[in-house]
């Protein structure tokens, strides 16, 4: 059975604040997926549109196929392109769902530009994270929490009941249909 507990989820949702303390509850190791290929140069190059590195993922899947079967026990990944990892090394993928309008607010906040907020609550709204998990994982190692209104530690909690099996692993959000989104989606849509 694969070692990577992954927390993955659109930028801003909050994975390193619950990948850190669920590391720390469960006494694992954290590996965080953009500080490794910075530590060791693990990409090709930069965006200059948006700002970002772009990875070098042959040489990041060696890298993370290396430190997985040489770890002992599970390691927490925290990254939003997890699913880099091959399957094999994976043991379950938890995306952390936020509602689309409080991560509108939260990237605005960090200062970001008007196209990069956008394009990012637009992956939230689509569901891009668990879409990719899922074209890489059987659906029974993909979990959503959402985690609109929760202390981190109440986030940690459905996580640790998911892994003992107390609590159901399942792909269920769908900002799309709901009601309350309506108007935020259509207004967001229409100001490109
Ligand atoms: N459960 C929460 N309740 C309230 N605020 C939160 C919660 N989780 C995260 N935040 C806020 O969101 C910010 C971003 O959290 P964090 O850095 O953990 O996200 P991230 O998903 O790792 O982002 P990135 O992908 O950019 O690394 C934090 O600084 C904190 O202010
Ligand atoms: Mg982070």
């Amino acid at each position: 059975m694969g070692k990577a507990i992954v927390i993955s989820g659109t930028p801003g949702v909050g994975k390193t604040l619950v990948a850190t303390r669920l590391a720390s509850r469960l006494g694992l190791s954290y590996l965080n997926l953009s500080d490794l290929v910075v530590r060791e140069s693990l990409y090709v190059g930069v965006d200059e549109v948006r700002g970002s590195l772009i990875i070098d993922e042959e040489r990041l899947v060696s890298r993370l196929t290396e430190l997985l079967s040489g770890s002992e026990s599970d390691v927490i990944v925290d990254s939003h392109y997890g699913e880099v990892i091959p399957d094999e090394f994976v043991k379950t993928v938890f995306v952390l769902r936020l509602n689309p309008a409080v991560l509108y607010e939260r990237l605005a906040s960090r200062g970001w530009g008007k196209e990069k907020v956008r394009e990012n609550v637009e992956a939230e709204i689509l569901g891009i994270c668990t879409y990719n998990a899922l074209n890489e994982h059987p659906e029974t190692k993909v979990c959503e929490v959402d985690v609109t209104n929760k202390e981190v530690d109440e986030v940690v909690e459905e996580i640790v009941n998911v892994l003992n099996n107390v609590k159901e692993c399942e792909v269920w959000v769908d900002w799309l249909s709901n009601e309350a989104l309506k108007d935020f989606i259509t207004e967001l849509l229409n100001t490109s």
